[in-house]
């Protein structure tokens, strides 16, 4: 029985094919490789393929016995997905169904899927929990939503899924060796690594008018280790019988741009460039998530703080300032 990750050379996928495989869980990859590296699972068995690629997913299914998998596949530039909706909703959306119809056929009813906090938009209140209303704000968003719904609707099939809505993903695996591609990514972490680097001159702060204690933007920091735990507990719930489920995966602590800027500056000893420019649309004030019912449902909670999220970033960009090899 083997575990298919899709898009598991992406960078939460990796974390999380690692994890399982250090477990002792039998894990097939399959990506394009398009946005990931081959080099980032060096120890586990990839095959380069697309999820809208039936007969290739239904070959693996076979050939591997897969009886579960972990949906990380997607585009995810919030710009780019604005810029092209087609490519967006075709990958992400047509894509995914693809992929679950052909898992179907192949009897593969657990699901879990790389939901994201975007679906909440600007939220109406922080801590946000799943009753909030959706709101996507972007192509991207309304991606998740969509693929959230279908997976609920394939309830009636049979098929059981669980939707993680994360939060803001960062940090790198403990040993240096896998993290987060800075040229691929324009979240706060991996910029801020390129900053204090050199790749870039100073950090943009967008907005510091903000209604929060400090006045720029506050968001949920969760480390990539937590989040690829928080896959193995919802893979475990399925299997014991769990009902589909949509949750929030998120410590529950908004950290601000400022608190982030100041604690790369404890952890690593350096000075951080930055100055405030205007703030950018769409950029809610403060957005963090209530983990009441990922606690609760999976037994999950983040064991990894902002500085164990910083250290293990600062560590992965000196030992690999080149990030992966092509
Ligand atoms: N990084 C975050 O903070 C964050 C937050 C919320 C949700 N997510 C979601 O989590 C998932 C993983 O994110 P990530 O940060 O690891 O992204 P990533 O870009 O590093 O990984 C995605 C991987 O999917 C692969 N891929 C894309 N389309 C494919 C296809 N059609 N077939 C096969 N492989 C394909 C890419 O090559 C890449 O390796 C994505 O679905 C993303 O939307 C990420």
């Amino acid at each position: 029985m083997t575990i298919l990750v899709t898009g598991g050379a992406g960078y939460i996928g990796s974390h999380t094919a690692r994890l399982l495989t250090e477990m002792g869980r039998s894990v097939v990859v399959l990506d394009t490789l398009e946005r990931g590296y081959r080099d980032s699972i060096p120890d586990i068995d990839l095959v380069v393929g697309d999820i809208a690629d039936a007969r290739t997913v239904g070959k693996l299914c076979r050939k591997y016995d897969v009886d579960s998998a972990i949906h990380f596949a997607a585009y995810k530039a919030v710009g780019e997905s604005m810029a092209e909706p087609l490519r967006y909703y075709k990958n992400n959306v047509a894509g995914s169904i693809t992929l679950v119809e052909t898992l179907m056929e192949h009897e593969v009813k657990h699901v879990v899927f790389s939901s994201s906090a975007a679906v909440y938009g600007t939220p109406d209140t922080a801590p946000v929990n799943e009753d909030a209303t959706l709101r996507p704000e972007s192509v991207y968003a309304h991606t998740k939503a969509d693929i959230e719904r279908f997976l609920t609707s394939c309830d009636a099939t049979g098929l059981r899924s669980v939707s993680l809505r994360y939060f803001n993903a960062a940090g790198a695996h403990e040993s240096g060796d896998m993290g987060e591609d800075w040229t691929a990514t324009a979240n706060l972490v991996p910029v801020v690594m390129k900053v204090l680097f050199g790749a870039q001159p100073s950090l943009e702060v967008f907005g510091d008018d903000y209604p929060t204690p400090d006045g720029s933007c506050v968001r949920d920091y969760v480390h990539v280790s937590d989040l690829a735990d928080a896959h193995v507990k919802a893979l475990d719930y399925l299997a014991t019988g769990g009902r589909s489920l949509v949750c929030n995966v998120g410590t529950g602590q908004g950290t601000s741009v400022k608190q982030l800027i100041a604690m790369t500056e404890s952890v690593t000893g350096r000075s951080l460039p930055h100055h405030v420019a205007a703030r950018r649309a769409g950029d809610p004030a403060s957005v963090y998530a209530d983990p009441t019912l990922v606690r609760a449902v999976l037994g999950w909670r983040a064991t990894r703080d902002l500085r164990e999220i910083i250290t293990s970033a600062f560590r992965w960009h000196e030992r690999h300032p080149d990030s992966y090899e092509r």
